[in-house]
């Protein structure tokens, strides 16, 4: 596109500076001690709108955080693009394991960043992609690029369940109105394979506590008189899978949609390096459903894991107790058509009935969120596919992705229209990991890639 080379050029250190002082910010929104730096983000994302050149920039108050909300509207007759991304992220424990400090970001050469990658929480996820965006419409705007209208909207809340955007999507269909969402949260394969999510997974989420004796016990004056909370949670954990690491809940697999062949096929296409993935996870063995490729368990099949695990005494040295009960946190990543509420239910009963009579099971729900799918022929799809292939001369495949955005489904049942999930982040990116990154090459591909998706949807609007 004519002057998008020029652009990016002349004012990536502007744009890299700019993104530092987002990634400055601490927007933890789990931890409310960090409840002012979200407000103060949200004025520095609405102060970067403003100046990207677009319109009615507000801070739209709800029952949480804000969302910030700006447009430019340049021809009602002209097909809307509806931008969305979230500002807050993940808590950056465990803090230790940073190599530089998560709120100070610095810029580091990596193997796979020779270019260098910003070190910071919230890089990739998702500030470095929703920035790119902010940046590519400035671009758009102040060259008279700009081919169809646009509604940005960001939020604080993606992290903890976007429970106040939900509300204000429910109230506001008629503002939010658009012909496409366009959203960069999720990775690319590689420089060489660039890709489109075309499915995130759903989640339901529980926390689970085994109640035994009503306060910690000697382990030597009652030990093997009285059930351990520890040790029953380990069991009843234990049986939730069976011998071919399937998933033993009854009827958990009942609404999972087989992938025909062709499919699967296309999945295992994709260039992915088994020992290279091993290497950056240190692991010496993947693990995984019986039957399924690690491309495919990680993407299409439904998935149980423990997020946290705790109980008794976990301090220094030794102390020798029977715990009065043991906790865990426990998650299932979803695929079509599974229902978050059936499977939680689902999850309830048959967790209860694991249980002895010897101790009590007290079970919380978080939130979850629906499995999405984008189909490739639709014009949103193509429109990226059309873009990527411009700045990246290559094929580009459509990638299944094991993580959840539940605000995607969400906005197709409220809104009516799909989301077009073009991320430029890389899977080794280490999201909601320490050391979190995004490298500069793909914040720049993204800002540079991003004008072409509007040019080739609006075309294809009018075709
Ligand atoms: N951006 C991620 C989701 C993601 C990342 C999808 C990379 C695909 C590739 C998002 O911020 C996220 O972390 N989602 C949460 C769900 C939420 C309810 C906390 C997740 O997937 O765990
Ligand atoms: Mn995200
Ligand atoms: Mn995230």
């Amino acid at each position: 596109m004519q002057g998008i080379h020029h652009f990016i050029d002349t004012n990536k250190e502007r744009f890299i500076h700019e993104l530092f002082e987002l990634l400055k910010l601490p927007s933890v929104s789990a931890d409310p001690i960090f409840a002012q730096d979200v407000m103060n983000t949200a004025e520095k994302v609405k102060q970067f709108m403003t100046e990207a050149g677009l319109e009615n920039v507000r801070i739209e108050e709800t029952p949480g955080y804000p969302i910030v909300y700006g447009e430019k509207i340049i021809d009602p007759t002209l097909p809307t693009v509806l931008i969305y991304g979230h500002y807050d992220v993940q808590p950056p424990d465990p803090i230790e394991e940073w190599e530089s400090d998560p709120f100070e970001p610095v810029i580091k050469k990596t193997e796979i960043h020779p270019d260098g990658a910003i070190f910071a929480r919230g890089a990739s996820d998702d500030k470095g992609q929703m920035f790119m965006h902010i940046k590519a419409l400035e671009f758009m705007i102040k060259n008279s690029k700009l081919p169809a209208n646009v509604k940005v909207m960001i939020e604080g809340e993606e992290e903890v369940g976007s429970t106040s955007l939900e509300w204000y999507v429910k109230n506001n269909h008629d503002k939010l109105k658009n012909d496409i969402i366009l959203i960069s949260d999720t990775s690319l394969i590689s420089k060489d394979a660039p890709s489109i999510t075309t499915g995130l997974r759903g989640l339901s989420y529980l926390e689970v506590t085994v109640q035994g004796p009503s306060h910690d016990l000697h382990s030597g004056l009652y030990g093997g008189a009285v059930a351990n909370p520890a040790n029953i949670l380990a069991q009843m954990i234990a049986k939730l899978h069976d011998e071919d690491n399937r998933i033993t809940i009854p009827g958990f697999y009942d609404e999972v949609v087989e992938f025909p062949s062709e499919l699967r096929q296309r999945i295992n296409k994709i260039p992915f390096d088994e020992e290279a993935y091993k290497r950056n996870l240190g692991v010496k063995k993947l693990w995984g459903e019986k039957d399924y490729t690690t491309l495919e368990r990680a993407s299409i099949r439904p998935t149980l894991d423990v997020n946290g695990i705790w109980g008794g005494y976990t301090g220094d040295g030794a102390k020798t107790i029977i715990p009065s009960k043991a906790s865990a946190k426990i998650s299932m990543r979803l695929v079509p058509n599974q229902d978050p509420h059936e499977i939680s239910k689902l999850f309830k009963q048959h967790f209860m009935s694991l249980a002895p009579e010897s101790v009590e099971v007290h079970i919380q729900e978080f939130h979850g969120g629906y499995p999405y799918m984008m189909p490739v022929d639709h014009p949103g799809y193509k429109a990226a596919e059309k873009a990527l292939m411009t700045t990246f001369n290559k094929e580009v495949f459509p990638f299944y992705t094991g993580g959840s955005i539940p605000i995607v489904p969400l906005f197709e049942k409220e809104l009516g229209s799909k989301s077009v999930l073009m991320g430029f982040g890389f899977e080794s990116d280490r999201i909601h990991s320490p050391n979190e990154h995004f490298g500069i090459w793909n914040f720049l591909k993204g800002i540079e890639t991003i004008p072409y998706f509007y040019q080739f949807f609006v075309e294809s609007h009018n075709a």
